[in-house]
Parts: C-alpha cells; structure tokens; sequence
C-alpha cells in the first residue's frame, strides 16, 4: 500500500511503472500527485505543555509542506490521558487500520509503537535517549523500521547553572519516575556530572501524582535545591509539585521550558516547537520513501536557551534562597529567556 504510494508519486515521473505510457505520462504525472494521501496515526502519551506544543507544531508543519488533514492526510489522533495500558490499544488498532505510518509522542508512546514497527514506520518525537530506550541501535543507524527526534536533556548546563544560580547549594534532590526510561537515563548522567562537581544527590520517586507530591514534600526538607528531567509524570501535575518546593523555599531546576512555565524555576534546554517540525519533515520523507532504518535520529541538543522564571526567582529572593541579583553575565547572552507562565513558552519569549 505505502509502496504503492511511493511509486505512484517517484516512479511514474520517471516512466518506470508499468502502464505509465509516454504519451499519457504529463497528465499521469499531475494526477498522481494530487491524488496522494496517507494515513497517519498519531499518539501522544498525555496532555501536558510541552507535548501539545510538539504536538501542534507538527500538524502546523505537515500544512506547510502541503499535507492538510481530511483532504490528502487522514490524523488518526490518539491520546493515551496518562495510561500506559492504553497505549498498546492504540497501536493495535493503528495496525488493524493499516495506517502509513505511527507518529509516537513522548518514550513510553515510543515503546508500545516498536512492537507495531513491522506494520508500519515508526517516527518518535521528544524520546530523550532512545538507544537507552531500545528503540535503536545507535543514532546515526536505528536499525529497525523505527527512527525520530530525540530531546537529550543537557544536564551538564544545567548542573552548571545550578552552581551559577545557587552558588550556595550542596544537596540537590532529584524527582522522578523511574518507570520512564527517558528519566533514568537523564538522571544517571545527571548524577555523574553533579558529583564531579561536589554535589550530593539525594534520590526521591514517584509512579503518579499522589505519591510524586508526597516524596517532594520530604524531598524539599532535605536539600538545597531540587531537579526533574523532562519526566512525564513530573510534567503532568507540575504546578502542585513546584509549589512544594517554592512553598519550602527551594530552588526546583527543571529539564524543560514548560516546566518553568508551570512554576519551576530554571533549565537550559531547547525550543520544543521546532523538534515538533522536524518530527513532521522526517514522517514526510518516510512516507515518501526514506528508510527508516538508516534514517539518523534528529537529536536536539544545540541552540539552548536559558529559561528562569521571574515570578520564582523574585519569591526565592524574597526567601533568601538564590543570590540577590540574576548574575549580570546571565542578563546580557541573548538565549536567557525570562518566563513568566504558560503563555510566556507559547509565544516564544
Ligand atoms: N523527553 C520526554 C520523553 O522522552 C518527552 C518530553 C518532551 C517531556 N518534552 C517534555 C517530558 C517536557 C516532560 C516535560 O518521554
């Protein structure tokens, strides 16, 4: 079917498929290309900031490059609200619709559409170590039917911020989900770079809300500052969890913008709108015919900006826990983006 496709739109230009006539071949060339469709399935693991806006960016891209959803693309969307069990659903009934291709938001997502990879491409968005993950062999050749964009937390930058930010911090408590992949493996190499630099790390986790809010008020007892990667658990209930920490005066560095957003205090990471793009170009050229197997995972991991959020920073101030001032070397680079909500990461600035 897929190839079926492709042939259409490459192969009956260059007269190749058979019944492709020489005379005929303008107008077949036309019509062919307008005729081109594909169904796609596209899933995401839960609604927080961060994956809505991958999400958006990536219907706003197919537009660009010409794919309008309900005219020559059908989005099967599908939203797992959080279940991990409703994942392997969702990708079953993908298979059972012989969908193009599976578009899969987030690790978890990511993992449930690998089994599913023998019934169409699988491209992942936002998986932040995907050879950890299993998902590829290596980055320059996944290997299977499966490639993506993959969103390397910077922990390095963002240890080094702690110790520009917080000069005074000692204990950083780490928060997470150790059911996520994407977690472990950004914590680990968190915790590899903070102890070279002399600080202790004190680990908390948590499979949902409930139990996250309860290792975060314990947590924020302990330790001087505080640190989630880019977890999905974490992200979803974010504001309560940031507001243990503020309310505790702590310090709670975050792995991505959204989460600054949502009321922690800062990160170094990249601009999620445009892996969502990129997510869109690479689904496109492997409906139209690249190998996803040799198709290099896009990791991001260049172009970082610095997010604070101002309101946190102000009532750190007020508490005595940062330094008095933001650092005058912070204000003047360029990348250093002040964020004051939601709204601040939406709009870019
Ligand atoms: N990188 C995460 C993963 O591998 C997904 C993700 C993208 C995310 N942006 C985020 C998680 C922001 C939390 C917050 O699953």
């Amino acid at each position: 079917m897929n190839c079926m496709k492709k042939m259409l739109s490459t192969l009956c230009a260059a007269t190749l498929l058979a019944g492709c006539s020489a005379g005929t071949s303008t107008q077949t060339n036309t019509e062919s290309t307008d005729q081109k469709s594909y169904t796609i399935g596209v899933a995401q693991l839960v609604d927080h900031l961060s994956l809505n806006t991958i999400r958006d960016a990536m219907l706003d891209e197919f537009e660009e490059l010409g794919y309008k959803d309900g005219e020559n693309l059908t989005i099967d969307y599908q939203n797992a609200a959080g279940q991990i069990s409703n994942l392997d659903t969702i990708m079953s009934t993908y298979a059972s619709e012989d969908v193009d291709a599976i578009v899969a938001i987030a690790t978890p997502t990511a993992q449930a559409a690998q089994n599913y990879a023998d019934s169409a491409p699988v491209i992942f968005s936002a998986v932040s170590d995907p050879v950890s993950a299993g998902l590829v062999e290596t980055i320059e050749a996944p290997g299977g039917n499966i490639t993506g964009t993959s969103d390397e937390v910077q922990v390095d930058q963002i240890v080094d911020l702690i110790l520009e930010l917080t000069p005074e911090a000692k204990t950083v408590g780490v928060l997470y989900n150790a059911g996520e992949a994407n977690s472990v493996s950004n914590i680990k190499r968190f915790k590899e770079y903070a102890q070279t630099k002399g600080l202790t790390v004190e680990e908390a986790t948590g499979t949902d809300l409930t139990t996250l809010q309860q290792a975060a008020s314990v947590l924020a007892e302990k330790v001087d500052v505080m640190f989630s990667p880019n977890d999905n658990t974490v992200a979803q209930g974010f504001a309560a969890l940031s507001k243990i920490a503020l309310d505790a005066g702590v310090a709670y560095y975050v792995g991505a913008d959204s989460m600054v957003a949502d009321g922690g205090f800062a990160t170094v990471g990249i601009n999620y709108e445009e892996l969502g793009r990129e997510t869109a170009r690479m689904t496109i050229d492997i409906l139209e015919g690249a190998d996803p197997a040799t198709t290099a995972v896009k990791v991001y991991k260049d172009d970082l900006n610095t997010y604070i959020n101002e309101n946190v920073y102000n009532t750190l101030k007020e508490k005595g826990k940062t330094k008095t001032e933001v650092p005058a070397d912070l204000q003047e680079i360029d990348s250093v983006i002040m964020v004051t909500g939601a709204d601040s990461i939406a709009s870019g600035n």
